[in-house]
């Protein structure tokens, strides 16, 4: 397996460390355009593998394609992040991916691409449209760690390890467009709205929701082990064709009421990307709140057509 991740940023070299520390490949490119960045990342990793133990061969590349021929996935993580104060939305112009996408088809034509780069959704759409691949080769990854985040709220809530827990974020990966599914959040299969108060779930749900912008106005720019963490646990249920149900943002085609649109939802990732959507039974509250967040997308969506980007 041969891996790239594009942006050796904080999320990008986070990603590409736990990549490597798991050995999801036995050759791993770290691209960047800042002028020797990604080479001095790259052989600052290779010089933990004695001391970790892994061997998965990482290599630093300035902006050449070329390095990055014959990768079976790349993640995609180029771009700026957000400063306090800023949403995902407004990265849009910035973090436009087309390029990015272009630029690795022309040396691996099969990749399976992970796009990070925010607003997520919108650049999955987007490089979706623009690379005109089969939809299951593109998954935006923002879901993940939303449910994550949610998962860690909800530990501290009831005082159990997040690991004993299941809970699951979906929609668009914005502050105000995820949904935190809460009715089917369970700590060793019982339901958590059994075990804690709707106030305290509600705020659960609400603290998931400004997770991110919670840690942006901690740090002064977003965050990135969890979201590297979480991109690296992406591409593992990939390369070994693990069949893990993870929310990704992927095209749906009148699942969950949506069409032409890119959002997160249930699916099963495996070698030939996401495989299969699973339904989740919402209620109509649920349902709305899925709708609204998919119009609010949409909206989004929109900018690439007035940028002539679609
Ligand atoms: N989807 C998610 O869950 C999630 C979570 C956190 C961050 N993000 C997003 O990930 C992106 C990266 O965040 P970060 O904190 O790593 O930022 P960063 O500034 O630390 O790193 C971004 C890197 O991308 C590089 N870059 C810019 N344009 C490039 C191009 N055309 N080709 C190659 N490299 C390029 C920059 O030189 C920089 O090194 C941002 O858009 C951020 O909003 C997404």
């Amino acid at each position: 397996m041969k891996i790239t991740v594009v942006g050796a940023g904080n999320v990008g070299a986070t990603c590409a460390n736990v990549i490597a520390q798991r050995e999801l490949a036995s050759e791993l490119v770290l691209l960047d355009i800042k002028e020797g960045v990604s080479e001095g990342k790259a052989l600052d990793m290779m010089q933990t593998s004695t001391l970790l133990g892994f061997d998965t061969r990482v290599i630093g590349s300035t902006n050449d394609y070329s390095k990055t021929a014959g990768s079976d996935v790349v993640v995609i993580t180029s771009g700026i992040p957000r400063k306090p104060g800023m949403t995902r939305e407004d990265l849009i112009g910035t973090n436009a991916v087309k390029g990015v996408v272009d630029s690795i088809l022309k040396y691996s034509p099969e990749a399976i691409f992970v796009i990070i780069s925010n607003p997520m959704d919108t650049m999955t759409y987007l490089a979706l449209k623009a690379s005109g691949l089969p939809k299951n080769r593109i998954i935006g990854m923002g879901g993940i760690l939303d449910s994550s985040r949610f998962k860690g709220y909800l530990s501290q809530a009831i005082g159990c390890p997040a690991t004993d827990l299941q809970g699951i974020v979906i929609g668009g990966h914005g502050d105000t467009t995820m949904i935190p599914l809460t009715r089917f959040a369970t700590y060793m299969g019982v339901p958590a709205a059994d075990i804690l108060d709707a106030e305290v779930l509600n705020k659960v749900a609400a603290d998931t929701m400004v997770g991110g912008a919670t840690l942006t106005g901690m740090l002064g720019t977003s965050a990135w082990y969890a979201p590297g963490a979480a991109g690296a646990l992406l591409v593992e249920s990939i390369v070994r064709d693990e069949k893990k149900v993870y929310p990704c943002c992927v095209a749906l085609d009148g699942e969950y009421g949506q069409k032409d649109i890119c959002i997160g939802v249930p699916v099963v990732i495996g070698k030939n990307g996401w495989e299969k959507i699973v339904e989740y039974k919402l209620n109509e509250e649920e349902q709305a709140k899925f709708n609204k967040s998919a119009d609010a997308v949409r909206s989004m969506n929109k900018v690439l057509v007035d940028m002539k980007l679609v």
